[in-house]
């Protein structure tokens, strides 16, 4: 048996197969299944920012009406998301007495990051061994620039570092003008590791209800080469790590961004879609394709295949595919 520990964000995962954040990862049943069936981390179900301020909101509308008083509203408020909050921390301080691996807690939000202040004290105690800041912005407002969004990005990325102690990493979109640039900059401001990347909620249309509707949230088995081209690309340029994730539903992909440089992978739509023996499969890939190889750690063949390591560099960023297809 090859020994398929890895290091990630300065934990010692036993293998490097991570739980993402999802409805799977939202209660200590299934976060325990998910021990059970063998991953090396989980990312806890994340609390949401707006879900805080917009149900705290509500409850404020509805118990003010009762109570008519203007000072109540900041005292309800108050007291609506403290109580979310603590929903989210007893689950975390659940999920740790029930499992040993590594429990990650998620944090997920947008705009430049001053409510992060806030929150961020009361993770500290919640026993989390690391922590995942999930940022997503969604351009839509013509009148900000790129530029402007990427300064407000990484005063966002700065405020979580400053006021997170845990080991911290920033699970981040892709859809920026220059990803190297913004990673190489998180670098900087010394994350702990990196998340490559973000998969969106998907829009989609229902042509004969005349609704829109949610795509389908499930990524598929081939969704993962932008991932592979940007941990390729980045990996010996950076010291943090990096933990692919998107599209990562086999072994071989699995084995593919280690090559890449990836220290460990995020797996969610594989487990929603195909169960938790995804989980088992793929580990028994990585041990056999490594005893195959003649490796016994991980460390061996962690980014041999990265960009900088390459004979040809340019390889890995050819943008045309010049003679690729024979037809
Ligand atoms: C139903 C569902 C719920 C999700 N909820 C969260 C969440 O709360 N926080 C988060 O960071 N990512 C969330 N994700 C994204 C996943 O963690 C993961 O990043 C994404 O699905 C891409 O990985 P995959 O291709 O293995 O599915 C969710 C995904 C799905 C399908």
């Amino acid at each position: 048996m090859a020994n398929l520990m890895t290091n990630y964000m300065g934990l010692k995962l036993k293998n490097p197969i991570i739980a993402a954040s999802s409805p799977l990862t939202a209660n200590i049943d299934s976060i325990k299944k998910l021990e059970d069936a063998g991953v090396g981390a989980i990312v806890v179900k994340s609390i949401f920012q707006e879900q805080i301020d917009k149900d705290a909101e509500l409850n404020v509308d509805i118990e003010q009406s009762f109570m008519n008083h203007a000072d109540a509203y900041g005292f309800l408020k108050g007291a609506s998301e403290d109580h979310y909050i603590d929903m989210y921390l007893t689950l975390v301080e659940d999920a740790k007495k029930a499992c040993d691996i590594p429990i990650i807690a998620s944090l997920n939000g947008s705009g430049n990051g001053s409510w992060i202040k806030e929150y961020a004290p009361r993770f500290a105690y919640c026993g989390a061994d690391a922590f995942e800041i999930n940022h997503y912005i969604i351009a839509s407002n013509a009148n900000i620039s790129g530029k402007e969004i990427e300064k407000d990005f990484i005063k966002f990325a700065k405020i979580a570092r400053n006021e997170i102690k845990l080991p911290l990493s920033l699970k981040m979109g892709s859809n920026f003008s220059s990803p190297s640039n913004i990673i190489r900059e998180l670098d900087f401001l010394k994350y702990d590791a990196l998340v490559l990347f973000n998969r969106f909620y998907n829009p989609d249309i229902d042509i004969n209800e005349l609704t829109m509707k949610s795509g389908n949230p499930l990524s598929t088995n081939t969704d993962y080469s932008e991932v592979l081209r940007w941990v390729g690309l980045m990996s010996e340029e950076i010291n943090l790590d990096l933990c692919a994730n998107t599209g990562i539903h086999d072994g071989e992909t699995l084995i593919k961004m280690i090559l890449a440089g990836a220290s460990a992978v995020e797996i969610c739509s594989v487990l929603i879609g195909n169960g938790l023996d995804s989980v088992n499969l793929m580990l028994e890939k990585l041990n056999n394709w490594m005893e195959n190889k003649h490796y016994n750690a991980i460390e061996e063949f962690k980014g041999i295949l990265a960009q900088e390591k390459m004979s040809d560099p340019t390889i890995w960023e050819r943008t045309q595919y010049i003679k690729s297809l024979h037809i």
